[in-house]
């Protein structure tokens, strides 16, 4: 079928912009060497599982081994003292150092040697010298994911979601990317991944790359220096909201055991009409400062069942076992909130950070883009049982539909309860305080002094070729808007220092110092929350408010929780610090897909003299080859571009 872009109401106009020119510490000493954890003891650890998922996406993982703990003695007191020897004369410990911990049920904070949970993945990570290997090949197609009938979709090798890229802590992933396409240009990010000196394999288009053209592929090369859970989508407008997206798993340490990893469990929204002219619309509707259409069905791992047709997503669980889950919100504008009937989670993962063990969360708010990893106990009456994925109206959310999964006792018959139809809580979209797994304090000494304010407002930048007149997000009282064929990289490589004032680059030229950034949003604006994303980084959130930050407001500088989404409140400021550690252009924007066309974003040009560029022959040619496809195309740019 071939992609037909429905152009309604055609007031796109962002084409009468004036383009301008435009700008220690380390955590302490990794405590790897007194992580001490105790091994298992010989008696309990053999709770090795064969896991059947009856879901077909979610992979089944662990089949690593369970430890075998080396000690005897069940003793438990005993105390290794340091570092990377084994107490391996004493018969009397039951405690091993890290170096000799292995991964497993009971000890799932230990990795490989020298690494574990302990690790600060920022200041240390295994280098395993393999390479993990993938093809994604998107097409224009249909598909139907709650039994609506059939729609145009932009899919991953023909899937919703896309395959789910998988690797261990310290592999090399080296994914290709086929754009096949007829209509459309394509560029595909790795959302959390901290691309370490890999900027050029971020995957933004107009910032670090030119499109991939119809019929073009690149590959995407980076090491895996963290580990957790996340999603990759396209990065090219709106195109995310048609099917282009699939999940990431990391296999590394956990901040809790667990038996079983179920994989990942993506929540969406999802629309009838094309994400594209549903963008029309918001942007249309934002003109009178209404909000966007209401998405019209929650998709849980790709799937729902819209009471006429389609089907839920079904896991397996097996009784008495702990189960890890990894939650995604792969929305385009819905903050969701999840749970499972009768099995309150443990939170241990916010985004790609480990945390302490959060037990007994009932609902989980997720914003767009964050991911929780949670573990619970199948310990209930054998049987099936409802998981809800509900917008967050206290979020600004709507959605006329809902999503449900069933989650069935290995050996039941999967057969749906009764729907209690709860109503979720209002907590007015606060996000879960969560406490990294390692202490690390940000830096306050040069707070006051660099500390910056990026305005979130409504930005009116003028009459539009059609004659009207155009209201736009901005960021940094800017709106900001991308030339595809005019990434920041080649400018940045060719010493070409002339910037359009659009692309909204904030300069960070060295590297070390720590920046601190109050994203406030003006009170005449309408007043939906934003989930602030950033790239080529996790930030510290410092804080969070109502109304106007203060110098008086109270912020966490000590332990603050890390991430690389968080949400700046309804009419209210956000205080994130992050250091500078990884030169590259690195985007930040606000993860409403809507909003990021609508140019609520700005570029860190992080360290640009120290930059580890990619192959920039390569990089040439993809840029020809968009360059040349882009005289004909016939969907022309009329957004950001992001
Ligand atoms: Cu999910 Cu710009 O990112």
């Amino acid at each position: 079928m071939h992609f037909q872009k429905v152009v309604g109401v055609c007031l796109l106009a962002f084409a009468s912009f004036a383009w301008a020119d435009t700008p220690h510490y380390l955590w302490g000493p990794d405590r790897m060497g007194k992580m001490v954890k105790r091994a298992a003891t010989s008696s309990k650890t053999t709770s090795k599982t064969t896991i059947k998922s009856s879901t077909t996406k979610v992979a089944t993982s662990s089949s690593k081994k369970t430890t075998t703990t080396t000690a005897k003695s069940s003793s438990t007191t005993a105390k290794v003292s340091s570092s990377s020897t084994v107490a391996s004369s004493s018969s009397s410990t039951s405690l091993v150092a890290d170096s000799a911990c292995t991964n497993g049920p009971l000890t799932r904070s230990c990795w490989s040697s020298g690494f574990s949970i302990a690790t600060d993945f920022d200041q240390k990570h295994p280098t395993t010298g393999k390479t993990v290997s993938y093809n994604l090949e998107i097409t224009n197609t249909t598909c139907n994911p709650d039994g609506n009938g059939d729609q145009q979709c932009l899919l991953v090798n023909n899937q919703l979601p896309g395959p789910v890229i998988r690797a261990s802590w310290g592999d090399t992933l080296s994914i290709t990317v086929t754009n096949n396409m007829q209509d459309n240009g394509t560029s595909m990010h790795w959302h959390g991944i901290r691309q370490l000196n890999s900027c050029g394999s971020d995957g933004v288009n107009g910032i670090t790359e030119c499109p991939i053209a119809p019929g073009q592929s690149k590959t995407y090369t980076f090491l895996c220096t963290q580990f957790g859970t996340s999603w990759y989508h396209s990065h090219f407008s709106s195109q995310y909201g048609m099917g282009v997206v699939g999940t990431i798993i990391i296999d590394g340490p956990a901040s809790s055991n667990y038996d079983i990893d179920l994989g990942t469990f993506p929540v969406s929204d999802w629309y009838y009409a094309d994400a594209y002219k549903v963008n029309e619309i918001t942007l249309d509707n934002l003109q009178q400062q209404n909000p966007p259409p209401p998405s019209d069905t929650i998709l849980v791992n790709g799937t729902n069942d819209n009471g006429s047709g389609g089907s839920y997503a079904k896991v397996t669980v097996t009784a008495g076992k702990k189960h890890r889950l990894r939650l995604i919100n792969t929305s385009v504008d819905n903050f969701i909130r999840v749970k499972l009937d009768s099995h309150p989670f443990t939170v241990m993962t916010a985004d790609f950070i480990p945390v302490k063990p959060l037990p007994g969360q009932d609902w989980v708010l997720l914003a767009i883009g964050q991911r929780y990893d949670v573990v619970f106990t199948a310990n209930q009456t054998a049987g099936t049982y409802w998981f809800r994925a509900e917008v967050a109206t206290d979020c600004y959310s709507a959605s006329n539909g809902k999503g449900r999964a069933l989650f069935t006792y290995s050996g039941q018959t999967v057969s749906a309860p009764t729907d209690s139809n709860e109503t979720p809580p209002d907590t007015t979209c606060a996000e879960l305080t969560t406490t990294p797994y390692w202490t690390q304090a940000v830096d306050q000494s040069t707070f006051t002094s660099q500390l910056e304010t990026l305005n979130v407002d409504l930005d009116f930048p003028g009459v539009a070729t059609n004659d009207q007149n155009v209201v736009l997000w901005a960021l940094n009282t800017s709106t900001m808007k991308i030339a595809w064929d005019q990434p920041t990289l080649q400018m940045v490589y060719d010493k070409n220092t002339t910037y359009p004032a659009a692309y909204d680059v904030i300069e960070i030229p060295n590297e070390g110092v720590w920046t601190y950034w109050i994203i406030q949003q003006a009170s005449t604006n309408p007043p939906p929350p934003h989930p602030i994303h950033l790239h080529g980084h996790d930030f510290f959130v410092l804080g969070s408010g109502s109304g106007t930050y203060s110098s008086s407001a109270t912020l966490n500088f000590a332990n603050p929780p890390r991430r690389d989404t968080s949400t700046l409140p309804s009419a209210g400021w956000l205080a994130l610090a992050f250091q500078a550690n990884n030169p590259g252009a690195w985007l930040m924007h606000c993860h409403i897909a809507w909003h990021i066309s609508e140019g609520l974003g700005v570029q860190f040009l992080e360290a640009k003299n120290s930059i580890n560029f990619p192959d920039m022959t390569q990089f040439g040619s993809q840029c020809s080859a968009w360059k040349s496809y882009a005289k004909t195309m016939p969907y022309k740019q009329d957004d950001s571009g992001l």
